[in-house]
């Protein structure tokens, strides 16, 4: 008699056990978990660069109009992109009229940090 009562309550400490099923966290992205790629910073770019970093425009500055020139230019280690984004001095700084937003800014620069992917 003891054992079968001893079984059920092991039996009931199983059952209850079981019911105690928790749901999965949710997934929540953070922004920093979004990657930028080239279809979603060009309009970045073309809005607030190409009006002076295109060939047709100024053939003495680097040309923006396309990926495979902004990311060749990238390429180059010396290349002063985040440096210009950031920066406050003026005739250094980028766009010269400085009037980029803070989330376009920080867009840009995740994209290019993560690797300029097309
Ligand atoms: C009003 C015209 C104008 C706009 C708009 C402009 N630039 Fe420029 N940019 C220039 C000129 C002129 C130079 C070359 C002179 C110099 O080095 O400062 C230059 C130079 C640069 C350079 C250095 C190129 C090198 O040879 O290393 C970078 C990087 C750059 N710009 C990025 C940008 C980015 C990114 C934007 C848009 C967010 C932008 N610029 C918008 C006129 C502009």
């Amino acid at each position: 008699m003891k054992q079968t009562i001893f079984n059920f309550f092991v039996l009931l400490l199983v059952i209850s056990s079981c019911k105690k099923e928790e749901l999965p966290e949710p997934i929540i992205a953070t922004e920093s978990e979004i990657i930028e790629t080239y279809a979603s910073i060009k309009s970045i770019i073309d809005n607030n660069c190409v009006q002076c970093h295109a060939i047709a425009q100024n053939p003495y500055i680097v040309d923006f109009t396309s990926y495979a020139n902004l990311s060749s230019y990238l390429d180059n280690p010396d290349n002063t992109m985040i440096d210009r984004l950031n920066s406050d001095v003026e005739f250094y700084k980028m766009p010269p009229n400085g009037e980029l937003s803070q989330t376009d800014k920080d867009l840009l620069i995740s994209w290019i940090n993560d690797g300029y992917i097309l």
